[in-house]
């Protein structure tokens, strides 16, 4: 839990919303019509819950990422019955958990790209029209200009605008953004089996490397995009896409317009 102290990095108060970061509001499904007359109840826990479940004898069990622990809760019962900790071990990440927190306006970061990923949207944005959510299991440093239009020079352009702008959030201070720049770059697409046709992938490779296929002009470099962008026939002019963990991610382009990979070709 960050409290709310001093920024050690700028000597300056840190933004309120660091003290929400981590408040997990469980309310059973009987209580939300209380809820609604405006009784909160049901349960109130400051931990990072990555997974929920109900018990056979109808605990509500939350296991948490930070601190490591499983938390029961008894219907009815604000207080958690047992708390187990799984790990002495701290996972504390002040990226990971800006990523996770709800910034003001009931959204996350995660909420769109669960795990740093993408949820299989396409949002509909009211100024640029329909935008695919781009993964970012690729290894963020160095794909600069982001999204699809290439128009958020860097990391700190893009924060204030989604994060400040339309999603409410407060302004995140150095330690806070660099600390986001950081864990987002340590993301990857999660291992995929060892692949069962060599020969196949051998092919492909030669031809995607081909000078006169040419992909590689644009899909180049360790994450298959040389940043720039380019008018291919898609009604303007979009950021090459990094091709890194394509297979997880149908449907591609900037607008999601092709359900597979042999249909975007
Ligand atoms: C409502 C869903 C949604 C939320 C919330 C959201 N994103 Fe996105 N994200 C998208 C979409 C859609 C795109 C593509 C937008 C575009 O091209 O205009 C995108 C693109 C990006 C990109 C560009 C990747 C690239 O390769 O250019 C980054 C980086 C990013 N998001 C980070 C974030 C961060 C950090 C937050 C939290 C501050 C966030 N997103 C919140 C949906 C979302
Ligand atoms: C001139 C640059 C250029 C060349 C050459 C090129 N691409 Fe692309 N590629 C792009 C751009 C730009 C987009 C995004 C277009 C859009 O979304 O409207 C794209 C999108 C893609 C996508 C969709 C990815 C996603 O995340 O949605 C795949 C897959 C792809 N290209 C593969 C290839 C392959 C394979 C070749 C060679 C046959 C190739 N490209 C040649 C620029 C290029």
């Amino acid at each position: 839990m960050v409290s709310a102290g001093k920024d050690v990095s700028q000597g300056r108060p840190e933004p309120p919303f660091a003290e929400s970061v981590v408040q997990v509001p469980v309310v059973s499904q009987h209580s939300i019509g209380n809820c609604l007359f405006g009784q909160p109840v049901g349960h109130h826990l400051e931990v990072q819950p990555i997974a929920v479940a109900v018990t056979r004898n109808n605990l509500t069990a939350i296991q948490s990422r930070e601190p490591a622990e499983l938390v029961l809760f008894t219907p009815g019962r604000p207080a958690p019955t047992v708390r187990i900790s799984l790990s002495n071990e701290s996972k504390e990440d002040i990226g990971h958990k800006l990523f996770h927190m709800n910034s003001g306006a009931g959204i996350a970061c995660a909420s769109c790209h669960p795990e740093g990923g993408e949820d299989g949207r396409t949002w509909n944005f009211a100024c640029i029209g329909p935008r695919r959510t781009q993964s970012l299991q690729f290894g963020l440093a160095g794909t600069a200009p982001f999204h699809w239009d290439g128009d958020m020079k860097d990391f700190s352009t893009l924060m204030n605008q989604v994060f400040v702008g339309r999603m409410s959030g407060g302004q995140p201070n150095n330690l806070q953004l660099s600390g986001m720049k950081a864990w987002l770059d340590t993301l990857r697409p999660a291992p995929r089996p060892a692949p069962t046709q060599p020969a196949a992938i051998a092919r492909g490779q030669a031809i995607f490397l081909d000078a006169k296929v040419g992909c590689a002009s644009c899909h180049s470099g360790p994450k298959l995009t040389n940043n720039v962008s380019v008018d291919v026939g898609t009604s303007g002019a979009f950021q090459v896409p990094s091709l890194i963990g394509l297979a997880d991610r149908a449907p591609y382009m900037h607008h999601g317009c092709a359900k597979t990979l042999r249909n975007r070709f």
